[in-house]
């Protein structure tokens, strides 16, 4: 007799144990392996000669993967790669592989396991655990992660920086600010979209030192580019027509309104604001955003925000809402202006 188990038990059981698929896209990720698979399936064998591994246990590792559709399982040993895999490769132009290791750095595990005390707190644990705020911690004692953390930025913005630029309206601006816009990408697309545009990249010491190649020194942008480094929780002292914030409103409120205040005191009269945004109840992509929004709340006493709850931050710094637009199917503008 044969007796199946109940869909609710399956379900239940394994997402508890859903840290194994998040390990193993990292451990396949991190050797390499989707570059070593081309176009046609490969024996396990000469993928594991490829990339210096354990056949037996590239096996195991790529059979689990198999299970999620992250490749496929030929059988006798032989996999192929799926349209998920594809993205694990550094050389596939929507490449994930950097956005991959980031959501599993090594900071990250020891955060998880602490959720409950954040969900009882309301506070991040960031801070006591490692006794320093986050960007601190990463910049000074993790360099490593902090360069996995722009690359895999970049990554993430090439998805969307084209369509961004077609959606932003930039006649009549003279200088655009992309605040906390990491490497570049946005920027440098912004500018190759509107060439009579200047543009100004501001971030953290340690991220604008390594720019997009567009924007730095002897670049094709470089002479319309500024970098400039600064905390613009504190200040932010650039004039400007329009400042961007893409995905850079994902902390504590305080950190947001005052962020936004600092925009007010730098802006040109008139100046827009525009915030770019996964919000919760815009997007399709529930099951992604919904863990970001933990995610911040463990390591940045942040958050994702709903329409409303992005709106009403945006007014208490005294700007002025004009309006909440999508970019494309999983991000939102809210554009703003700084009354005069
Ligand atoms: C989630 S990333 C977004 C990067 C970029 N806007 C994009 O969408 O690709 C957040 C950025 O905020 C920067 N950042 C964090 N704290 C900052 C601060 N106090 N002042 C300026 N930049 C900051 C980080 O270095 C990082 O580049």
């Amino acid at each position: 007799m044969t007796s199946s188990v109940p869909p609710a038990v399956r379900q239940l059981r394994e997402m508890a144990l859903s840290a194994a698929w998040a390990a193993s896209i990292r451990a396949a990720a991190k050797i390499g392996v989707a570059d070593a698979l081309g176009d046609e399936p490969a024996p396990v064998d000469d993928l594991a000669k490829a990339v210096k591994a354990d056949p037996e246990a590239l096996n195991r590792l790529l059979r689990a993967l198999a299970c999620h559709g992250i490749f496929d399982d030929r059988g006798d040993g032989v996999f192929a790669h799926t349209d998920v895999s594809r993205l694990l490769r550094d050389d596939h132009p929507n490449s994930l592989r950097y956005m991959t290791l980031w959501a599993t750095e090594p900071w990250t595990w020891e955060l998880w396991a602490r959720l409950d005390e954040s969900i009882l707190s309301g506070e991040n644990v960031f801070q006591s655990l490692h006794g320093k705020d986050f960007f601190d911690y990463l910049h000074a004692d993790a360099p490593e992660s902090a360069a996995v953390f722009d690359k895999a930025m970049t990554q993430a913005s090439r998805l969307s920086a084209r369509r961004l630029a077609d959606t932003l309206d930039l006649s009549g601006v003279g200088t655009v600010v992309d605040i906390a816009g990491g490497q570049g990408q946005v920027l440098a697309t912004l500018l190759e979209a509107n060439p009579e545009v200047r543009g100004v990249l501001f971030d953290l010491p340690e991220v604008v030192a390594n720019p997009d190649p567009r924007l730095a020194e002897g670049g094709a942008l470089a002479s319309r580019a500024e970098l400039v480094k600064g905390d613009c929780r504190r200040k932010v002292g650039v004039p400007a027509d329009l400042y961007l914030l893409k995905n850079v409103l994902e902390w504590d409120d305080d950190s947001t309104v005052d962020t936004l205040r600092n925009l007010a005191v730098a802006a040109k009269p008139g100046a827009r604001i525009v915030i770019v945004e996964n919000l919760i109840d815009g997007s399709p992509e529930s099951r992604f955003t919904t863990a970001m929004d933990l995610l911040l709340l463990l390591n940045v006493g942040g958050k994702k925000h709903t329409q409303d709850g992005l709106v009403k931050l945006v007014s208490m710094a005294g700007l002025r809402v004009e309006e909440v637009r999508p970019v494309n199917a999983y991000l939102h503008m809210v554009v703003a202006t700084v009354s005069s």
